[in-house]
């Protein structure tokens, strides 16, 4: 028998079947399903039976391949340029109508070996079209350039690619319409490694509901590619004692793509 789910584990495995089902897994079940068992008990069950709120390992890849007319293209330049088209002038969400300049889809090589996914477009990425352009992301060219790479190398999205009036957190359904598009990205992109830029990132992308201290200092899968947490550039500059603790992040992703590690700058 599995036992009782609290708040907190009942939220997350919701969260988690939203999450499959935004990338188009909708067969749940391990055994017959009775009248009384719906898709989120089902899931709610095993997950508890196995190992709760630890994230899957691998969803396969398949399951979304079929979906989307990119995944018969080969070229990536050209497959991000379907999703982009897919995406459209997007009226999805409210974003659309809360004084969004233009849409922010995503920036850099699209056979990227390293992706840094932040959370949404503010003032600057909103007028330049360009994620990370402001502030915050003038921070992360320098994580990526103590990184040994350039930003060129990189690819940088976000999980929704429209501003957020004031700059406020993304909303769930916000989020939840948006990142099919950034799991499209990732999909054709096909990154060695992922680095999520604070919780909204990490929590997207993990499906899961936890504190930046939980996340942090640990590998996951994201469907087959490396995942690490870190915190978001806009945190560091409002508290650059953590800059450290980023680098640490970083150096892990580092020895993990095989790049050398030099004594750190700030
Ligand atoms: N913050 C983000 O999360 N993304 C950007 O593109 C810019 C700032």
């Amino acid at each position: 028998m599995a036992r009782r789910l609290t708040p907190e584990q009942a939220r997350a495995l919701a969260d988690r079947v939203s999450y499959y089902r935004d990338l188009g897994i909708h067969d749940f079940y391990r055994r017959a399903a009775s009248a009384d068992i719906t898709v989120e008990t089902a899931v709610a069950e095993e997950v508890v039976e196995s190992s709760p709120l630890e994230p899957e390992p691998t969803l396969p890849k398949a399951a979304t391949a079929a979906k989307f007319p990119e995944a018969s293209i080969k070229d990536p330049v050209a497959a991000l340029r379907v999703i982009r088209e897919d995406l459209g002038d997007c009226t999805r969400c409210v974003l659309h109508q809360q004084g969004r300049k233009q849409i922010v889809f995503g920036v850099g090589n699209p056979k990227a070996d390293l992706m840094f996914v932040g959370e949404g477009p503010g003032a600057d990425e909103d007028e330049q079209g360009e994620p990370f352009v402001g502030r915050a992301g003038q921070l992360l060219n320098k994580m990526i350039e103590a990184m040994g790479l350039k930003r060129e190398e990189v690819y940088i999205a976000n999980v929704v690619k429209c501003r957020p009036p004031g700059n406020r957190t993304p909303e769930r359904d916000e989020c939840d319409t948006c990142s099919p598009f950034l799991y499209r990205q990732i999909d054709v992109i096909k990154p060695k490694a992922i680095v999520a830029l604070g919780a909204v990132a990490a929590k997207n992308l993990l499906g899961m509901n936890d504190t930046m201290a939980n996340m942090r200092g640990r590998w996951y899968d994201y469907r087959g590619t490396q995942l690490r947490v870190t915190y978001h550039p806009a945190f560091l500059l409002r508290d650059p004692r953590q800059k450290g603790e980023a680098w640490k992040d970083l150096q892990e992703v580092m020895k993990y793509l095989g790049l050398e590690i030099k004594k750190a700058g700030n």
